[in-house]
């Protein structure tokens, strides 16, 4: 027995040693941690529990110290984040790049499947040469049943991918499979294909950071989530993430202690200027609405005239999504819409009420827009409120204007209450533009087209562009003072916690893509 304890350990000992020495020495001058480090750091101390630990594709040597790829190049288990279970799996760069052969992936694939089965989040950690050469079709088929189960437990637990190496190739599609992407700046890059290919196909110049880095996901093309600095910051903020979701698609998120605003409640009287073409801070608004003033943006970097995040209002996670004024005003564009139209389905599927701040003059008007399918990408904002059951809240601050007003979740959408603010202004468009066409001819022919032209502008105001004719007609709840806007909406929140909202039975919908 002595014996078989021994090799038992010995082989266990070659396994967690992964590369080796040289090799994980490499991986350090990198900047980056070894798979196993990372998990250490990102875990609760001591909760990891590895599965699969002797996997291996040679079966010639698999009763032997003779290990070839220890561990296949992947480290898989589970563990706990603020004590809640957690799937994970970690590719280790030091064997053979990372690079997923066909048991590597049948590593991930079964975490992949106890993390469904038992309805807790699955996280990815990537570092990855993508598909290993030498196994040829082996590996292909390894990521074709990884994509499945991306797809197939979409919507059934959170599953986040964070890049902290390379990701080449097919490769960047599990990640783009998975409800949020983590990159950490100068160590972690995706693109389908690098910067030689590109230099001999197009003959254009670029760096590999340029192409596929964390600034270039998270501020141009809007594949990544989150940005770290480094590898400790990327997972602070990975378990930032997760306190604010539920661990699947049956459960609530966690309540944590309620908390009044850090930032207080009165300054709401003044954030939002009266004269709607003056921008302002949006995330200042939501600051002094939620719970500890804490506000966990999503794709901060992306689409910024779109402010989309978690917080907390009386303990409860909310998803947020606002228009952001200081940003093209607050205009919804090709890429807000998808921004926002993805965070939306996202908090459906798990069961975290919607609460939207609306600002927004309209779609932004342009040939690149239309051009870009503007109408395709703006039906998604429209198609991920419709569909969505949660509680949903919103509150017009100022302008409300047109197709736009609809699209930010107004009562014909589905949210079950909206509240607007005294300075809401709520028409079919702006009062400078709706004169330039109801009033052209009076303005045409009067003596002084300037003045006439001012005081219909004037009258359009007084007329339209207030929230009481919606208020009216039920379309909005209530007119409230900026100042009660936390009371009102836990209250309303806590009214709307037994919702159950039924949809005819289908298959699924055909969401414009
Ligand atoms: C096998 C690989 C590998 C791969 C790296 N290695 N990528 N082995 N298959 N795909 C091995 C190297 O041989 C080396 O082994 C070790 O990993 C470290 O690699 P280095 O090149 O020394 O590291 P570095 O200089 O940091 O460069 C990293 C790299 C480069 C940029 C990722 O290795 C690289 O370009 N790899 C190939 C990338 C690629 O083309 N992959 C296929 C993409 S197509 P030793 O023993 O020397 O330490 C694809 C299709 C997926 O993925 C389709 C899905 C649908």
């Amino acid at each position: 027995m002595d014996d078989k304890l021994k090799f038992l350990e010995q082989r266990r000992e070659i396994i967690l040693q992964g590369g080796g020495e040289k090799r994980i020495e490499d991986q350090h001058k990198k900047g980056k941690q070894t798979a196993r480090e990372r998990l250490v750091q990102f875990l609760d101390p001591g909760s990891f529990v590895e599965v699969g630990t002797f996997v291996q594709d040679d079966l010639k040597d698999a009763s032997t110290l003779d290990i070839p790829l220890p561990g296949e190049g992947v480290v898989t288990g589970y563990g706990t984040v603020d004590g809640r279970l957690i799937y994970v799996f970690a590719q280790d760069f030091t064997v053979s790049g990372g690079s997923l052969g066909e048991y590597h992936a049948m590593k991930i694939c079964r975490v992949m499947d106890l993390a469904a089965q038992n309805g807790a989040p699955c996280i990815g950690i990537n570092d990855s040469g993508g598909a290993r050469i030498q196994e040829g079709v082996g590996s292909l088929d390894g990521y074709g049943n990884i994509f499945y189960r991306n797809t197939v437990n979409s919507g059934v637990i959170p599953q986040i991918s964070v890049i902290m190496g390379p990701s080449a190739g097919g490769a960047v599609y599990s990640p783009a499979l998975t409800d949020f992407i983590f990159m950490v700046d100068n160590t972690s890059y995706m693109f389908i294909t690098g910067p030689q290919v590109i230099k001999a196909v197009t003959g254009e110049d670029v760096s590999a950071g340029k192409l596929g880095g964390a600034a270039t996901h998270n501020e141009v093309s809007g594949v990544a989530h989150f940005r770290a600095a480094t590898e400790e910051e990327c997972f602070v903020k990975l378990r930032r993430l997760l306190s604010f979701l539920p661990s699947n698609n049956f459960d609530d998120a966690p309540a944590a202690p309620p908390a009044e605003p850090a930032l207080p409640e009165a300054d709401l009287a003044t954030l939002v200027p009266d004269d709607a073409n003056k921008p302002y801070d949006v995330v200042e608004v939501i600051k002094r609405v939620v719970d500890d003033s804490d506000f966990f943006q999503v794709q901060e970097h992306y689409a910024k005239n779109a402010v989309v995040g978690f917080a907390r209002l009386n303990g409860q996670t909310v998803g947020i999504i606002a228009n952001q004024a200081k940003f093209l005003a607050g205009c919804l564009d090709i890429n807000c819409s998808d921004k926002i139209a993805r965070f939306v389905r996202f908090c459906d599927c798990f069961n975290i009420p919607l609460l939207t701040f609306v600002d927004v003059p309209g779609y932004l008007p342009g040939v690149h827009q239309e051009y870009g399918g503007i109408i395709r990408h703006g039906a998604k904002i429209l198609y991920a409120y419709s569909e969505a059951t949660v509680p949903q809240i919103s509150v017009i601050l100022r302008k409300a204007y047109g197709g736009a007003y609809i699209a930010m979740n107004c009562r014909a959408l589905g949210a079950d209450y909206v509240f607007a603010w005294p300075t809401a202004e709520i028409a079919v468009m702006g009062p400078e533009g709706a004169i330039n066409i109801i009033n052209r001819r009076d303005i045409e022919k009067a003596e002084n087209p300037a003045e006439e032209r001012k005081k219909k502008v004037e009258e359009y105001r007084q007329r339209f562009a207030n929230p009481y004719i919606s208020a009216a007609r039920g379309w909005v709840d209530e007119v409230i003072n900026p100042i009660d806007t936390r009371t009102h909406l836990i209250r309303a929140f806590d009214s709307l916690k037994g919702k159950v909202q039924d949809r005819p039975r289908k298959k699924h919908g055909n969401f414009p893509v």
